[in-house]
This record gives structure tokens, C-alpha cells and sequence, in this order.
């Protein structure tokens, strides 16, 4: 199935966006077109096999023009999810990802009437279970349900209703769909795998359970996460549900009270030394090289003190990466550049104050100065300067002792100050970024000081859930008078301020992981370098429309969630088959894959959906 979108020499404004000489019509769109096929969102020159395809592309700015306050809609037509590519051809073919089919109708006609996708259905948790329950019973009806109404079934999958589910893990008669390999596998864990029984597994997410989202140590409860994560390579980039294995690592936990439930079927002992951790992890590690060399596996909710120094251990040599902290970094990378697109500006002009230094600050600090070192061509030590992070003890400096290996990077030669309004009036930052998991902390005095240091203050609050974020969409958009560029972790819902709709984008790193991994598996990438990171951003941030920006939506709509995917595969895919980290897809060796448009069919054909198969 295929959806043909004429580009380039259409009659209609939208498509005059791809013509290669635009103004020949007497239309002068400046601020998206001008130089619009050759600059990469953050304005720096786009390579050659970026300018090859523009699979999915939206126009993008130039450099250091901002998107106008108000656009007259008679003069801007929305531009929605378009195909086009420089060399400007008749029409493109893009083909949908998921056909959507009558049996998906059925059945959420089915779920419709029961109330099951109202708010008003049953409680969150009966609504996990069910889906659980249907997933067991019937595979196919479940991701038909889940692909048709993504945006309403993943809460009740993933977060925010896998929090309590992890809670409850132990308690709720859940049947596991993962494998535990736990302690007392030491010795086996190779055998373990190879009894598994599906063998051809691309896709596997891992936790040791020690951070479970905001929820602290949840030991072997700690599967949830795995299995709801997983559920998101299915929904989000379409790998096929039968080649995904979710898996907890059954270390022990330190939470007492979990370990004294008679529910609890973890290992009941406190968690490991250092020496007996990494060694069990390095049997799992070689284990999976020997089972399945190619498989992609991701770091999940790791505690901090183990999760950094895992990555830096294995991601040279595996095809691995942690989301918290790499997954992190992507889609808050995407959304500044996306704050860029509505405010103009290069990033490497931006000064960003992070409240938090943890694996999510950490995370999104390195692919920042990473993208203004590369694109921008700022050096890589004054990349660094521009970001600046604060812990539970005040801002991160080099006179400070007491600082963690992770954090160094970022400890810049500044006056230690305590608070955050302290150092938001010495840094005098353009954005502020929110991930120290404490609320309230983006008060008034700090919202307003911002708006008074810019025009269009950036400020993502991403700490999640809701109770934790560091403010809500309503104060940052009253206390700076509406000009607030905002993202956050947790959902808000869009006010109207002035007369104007706000909406309030969610940093979902479901944007992002999702279609990574895909491509890395389509590849058979051998490892998942930043650079990754950096192209799957810059592609999403590319791709929200002139209408969502405008209504301060940084990123295109979750709901189009598959279409988005496809084009960031395509994106990801082409970089590690150029820079010879990956091979070409199987079945498409002999494609034109240089300047052609395979890649976004190979991509969009890659993706599985339930109709299209029967073997579950
Ligand atoms: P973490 O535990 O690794 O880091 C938390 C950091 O906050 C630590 O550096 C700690 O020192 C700092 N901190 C604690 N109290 C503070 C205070 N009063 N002032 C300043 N800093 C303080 O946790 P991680 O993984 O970095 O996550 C942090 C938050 O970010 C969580 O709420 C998480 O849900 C959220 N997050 C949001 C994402 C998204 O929106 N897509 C993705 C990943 C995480």
C-alpha cells in the first residue's frame, strides 16, 4: 500500500515548497525555504547522503531566521508530512508502514463499545492486565488494537500505567513473557539463552531492575519495564513482536520490603558487590555474542552508578545503548532544535543550564556539545562550555572535589553558586532543562528571570511522572507571558493563554529508540555510536509541521508515530551502511541505495504489522 504524494512541481503552495526555484511563483515563503534543502535543523550544511534523500522532510530554516510571531494561514498552508527530495521529482511514492485493516476496525469497535479506550473505562491497572490477557490470547487482535490506537492504548502498556504494574508485579498473577537470568545462572547463562524458545530474536531490552522510572529499586518487578518497553519496537518502528525478548537481570535488590513479600519472586538477597555485578554481566554480555551476534540490546533503567560504566564497557564492542541515557539525549536534542526552528538561532549559540547531572542530564549534555561540535564546528572543549549542569549540591564546577567520573566533562572553571535562580543569573542561560527528578524547582522567580534574560525562553521540565516535573505547562506559559518554548517528560494538556493555543509537546523517547534500534538491526550494526543519535534528532526534529510549530508544538504529532519511525529508520540506516558500521538490508543488496529513494521503501517495508503474518 502506498500513498503517492505529488512534490516539487504541484499547484499548491505546500508543494511549491520542494520547487527548485521557488520564487519563479511569486511566492516567498523566506523564513522555511530559503536554503532549505542544503542545512541540516541546527543550520549547518547538510552532507551528501543527507541532501540525497529528504524522505519525509519538512522545510527547514535557515540559519539564523526565526519563525515569525503570527503567520497569515492565507499565506502559509500547513505543511504536512510531505515527500520530496533536491532533485525535485514529479511524485513520490512513500508506502504506509501498517496497512490498516478491517479486523482492526472490528476490534476497536470492540473496544470502543466496551468503554475500554474512554477515560472513563476501568482503572488504569485492569486496563494493563486486559491488554495483557488479550495479548496472550489473542496476538494478532492485540496488536491490531494496539497499532490502530497507539496513542490511547501505549499509556496503559507503558508508562505512565507500568509504573504501578512494576509496583504490583509481584502481587497482580501476572504471567512473565521474559527470561530472568538470575544469580544462581552464573555458569549457565548461555545454556539458558539457547533453551529459550524462540531462537530468532533481533531485539532485546534488558533491566537490572535498580531504577525502575522515579520508582527507586524494584528487583525482579523490574521485568515490567522490559516487557512494556519492548512493546514500543513494535508499535513505534514495527519489529516484528516474535523477535523481541525482554529480560531482567535477577541481581537481588535493596528494597526490603519487596524482598520480605512472600509475593516476591526475585532473589531475596541485597544487591552484589561491584566485582560480582560486572562479572555477570560480562557472562550475559559474551553469552549474547555467542547466541545471537547481531542482536540489539538496551540498557533499561540501570541505576546510575552501574548504568555508565556498563555503556562505556560495551558500546564500542556491541551493538547496544542505554535509553535513559542516549534515548534521552536524542529526543531533547530534537526538541531544542525544533525550539530553534520557532525562535531561530544556531545551537552552538545557546547557553543550557541543566537542573540535574544524573544519566539523563549527562546524556543530553554530551549529544548537545556532540551535535554543536560537529555540525557547528565549535570545538569540542567549548562545546562543552556551553553546557552547564547542577547536582543536589549547586552548580557542577572544576573547583568541586566531591564530583562523580560522569559529570567531569561538564565541570567548567565558574564561581560555585547553590541555587538555581543563583546560577541562572550568573550563566544568563537560553534554556533550562529539567531532569533532577524534584518539582517545583522552575519557580516563579526562575520562569520570570528567564523571560527577562530572553525573548523566547527554552524550558523543558522533563522529570517524570506529572508530581515530579519541575513546573507545569500553565506556570511556564503565564509566567513568561506566553513566550515560553516548552517540552516536558510528562504529559500537560494545551491552554489557551491570550486568546492563543499553546500546546505542551511531550519529550517522548519513544521518537527515537524505537526506529535506532530498528535500523540497527536492519544493518546488523555492529555498534551505535552519538553520531546515531544526532541524525535520528535532527530528522524528527525536521519533521513538525509549520502549524505545529506555530502552536509550539516542537514535534510531529506521536500519532503518526509509524510514518515518523520509517523516516527516521531511513535516516539511520543510510548513516551506518555509509560510515561502515552496518550492511545493506537484506533483500535490497542490489537496490540504487546512493542517491536513490530506497531507503525510505526499504524502511517503510521492513516495518511488520499484524496482518502480515501468521505465525502468532
Ligand atoms: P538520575 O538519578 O541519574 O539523576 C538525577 C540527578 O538529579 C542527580 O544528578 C541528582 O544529583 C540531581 N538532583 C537531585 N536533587 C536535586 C536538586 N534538588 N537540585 C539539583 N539537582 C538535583 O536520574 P535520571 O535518569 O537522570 O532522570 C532524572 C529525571 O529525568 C527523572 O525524573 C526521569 O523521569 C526524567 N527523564 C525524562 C525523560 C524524558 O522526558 N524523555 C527521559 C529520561 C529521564
Amino acid at each position: 500500500m502506498s500513498l503517492i504524494l505529488p512534490v516539487a512541481c504541484g499547484t499548491t503552495r505546500q508543494h511549491r515548497l520542494y520547487n527548485a526555484t521557488p520564487q519563479a511563483s511569486g511566492f516567498h515563503p523566506k523564513p522555511i525555504l530559503r536554503q532549505a534543502k542544503f542545512l541540516s535543523s541546527s543550520g549547518f550544511p547538510l552532507s551528501p547522503y543527507e541532501r540525497s534523500d529528504r524522505f519525509l522532510t519538512v522545510a527547514r530554516f535557515g540559519s539564523n531566521e526565526p519563525l515569525p510571531a503570527k503567520f497569515s494561514p492565507a499565506k502559509l498552508a500547513p505543511l504536512e508530512i510531505v515527500g520530496g527530495n533536491a532533485a525535485g521529482a514529479a511524485s513520490i511514492k512513500i508506502p504506509l508502514p501498517a496497512p490498516v485493516t478491517e479486523d482492526m476496525d472490528v476490534e476497536e469497535h470492540h473496544a470502543n463499545k466496551s468503554g475500554f479506550l474512554s477515560e472513563a473505562g476501568p482503572r488504569p491497572i485492569d486496563k494493563y492486565m486486559h491488554l495483557r490477557d488479550l495479548r496472550e490470547h489473542d496476538t494478532t487482535k492485540y496488536y491490531q488494537l494496539m497499532l490502530k490506537n497507539a496513542q490511547q492504548v501505549l499509556p496503559f502498556i507503558y508508562t505512565p500505567t507500568v509504573g504501578q504494574a512494576c509496583q504490583e508485579y509481584h502481587s497482580l498473577g501476572i504471567k512473565t513473557r521474559g527470561l530472568y537470568l538470575s544469580l544462581n545462572d552464573r555458569g549457565s547463562i548461555l545454556s539458558k539463552l539457547r533453551a529459550w524458545p524462540q531462537q530468532d530474536i533481533q531485539v532485546i531490552v534488558v533491566t537490572d531492575g535498580e531504577r525502575i522510572l522515579g520508582l527507586g529499586d524494584l528487583g525482579a518487578n523490574g521485568m515490567g519495564i522490559s516487557e512494556g518497553k519492548i512493546e514500543l519496537y513494535t508499535a513505534a518502528a514495527g519489529v516484528d513482536p516474535s523477535k523481541c525478548l525482554p529480560i531482567a537481570l535477577d541481581v537481588g535488590t535493596n528494597n526490603a520490603k519487596l524482598r520480605e513479600s512472600p509475593e516476591y519472586k526475585g532473589l531475596r538477597s541485597a544487591r552484589p558487590s561491584d566485582e560480582e555485578y560486572d562479572a555477570f554481566v560480562d557472562e550475559f554480555m559474551q553469552a549474547l555474542k555467542i547466541w545471537r551476534p547481531h542482536v540489539l540490546l538496551q540498557y533499561e533503567d540501570f541505576g546510575n552508578h552501574n548504568a555508565f560504566r556498563v555503556l562505556e564497557k560495551y558500546q564500542s564492542g556491541f551493538c547496544c545503548f542505554n535509553d535513559d541515557i542516549q534515548g534521552t539525549a536524542g529526543i531533547t536534542l530534537a526538541a531544542l532544535l525544533g525550539a530553534l526552528r520557532i525562535r531561530g538561532g544556531r545551537l552552538s549559540e545557546q547557553r543550557i543550564l541543566f537542573l540535574g547531572a544524573g544519566e539523563a542530564a549527562c546524556g543530553i549534555a554530551t549529544l548537545i556539545s556532540y551535535c554543536m561540535h560537529r555540525r557547528e564546528g565549535l570545538s569540542e572543549e567549548s562545546s562543552r562550555q556551553r553546557c552547564y549542569l547542577m547536582d543536589s549540591k549547586g552548580l557542577v564546577v572544576s573547583s568541586r572535589t566531591d564530583l562523580q567520573h560522569h559529570k567531569k566533562p561538564f565541570a567548567h572553571d565558574a564561581p560555585f553558586v547553590h541555587t538555581l535562580i543563583e546560577a541562572v543569573r550568573m550563566l544568563k542561560p537560553t534554556a533550562i532543562i529539567g531532569v533532577s527528578a524534584v518539582p517545583n524547582t522552575f519557580d516563579e522567580e526562575v520562569i520570570k528571570t528567564m523571560a527577562e534574560l530572553n525573548e523566547r525562553p527554552i524550558i523543558f521540565p522533563l522529570s517524570n511522572p506529572t508530581s515530579l516535573s519541575e513546573c507545569t505547562f500553565e506556570q511556564a506559559v503565564k509566567w513568561t507571558d506566553g513566550r515560553v518554548i516548552f517540552a516536558s517528560g510528562s504529559p500537560f494538556d494545551p491552554i489557551e493563554y491570550n486568546g492563543e493555543l499553546h500546546n505542551a509537546p511531550q519529550a517522548n523517547n519513544a521518537y527515537i529508540f524505537p526506529a535506532v534500534g530498528h535500523a540497527a538491526v536492519l544493518t546488523k550494526a555492529k555498534t551505535i555510536p552519538q553520531a546515531v543519535f544526532l541524525v535520528a534528532a535532527e530528522q524528527l526534529a525536521a519533521m513538525a509541521t509549520i502549524k505545529e510549530l506555530q502552536t509550539g508544538s516542537v514535534f510531529p504529532q506521536f500519532s503518526n508515530i509509524r510514518l515518523i519511525s520509517a523516516a527516521i529508520m531511513a535516516a539511520v540506516v543510510r548513516y551506518l551502511v555509509n560510515s561502515g558500521l552496518g550492511t545493506v538490508p537484506a533483500g535490497w543488496e542490489g537496490h540504487d541505495t546512493g542517491e536513490g529513494l530506497d531507503w525510505r521503501h526499504m524502511a517503510s517495508a521492513a516495518m511488520w504489522s499484524p496482518s502480515s503474518t501468521s505465525r502468532l
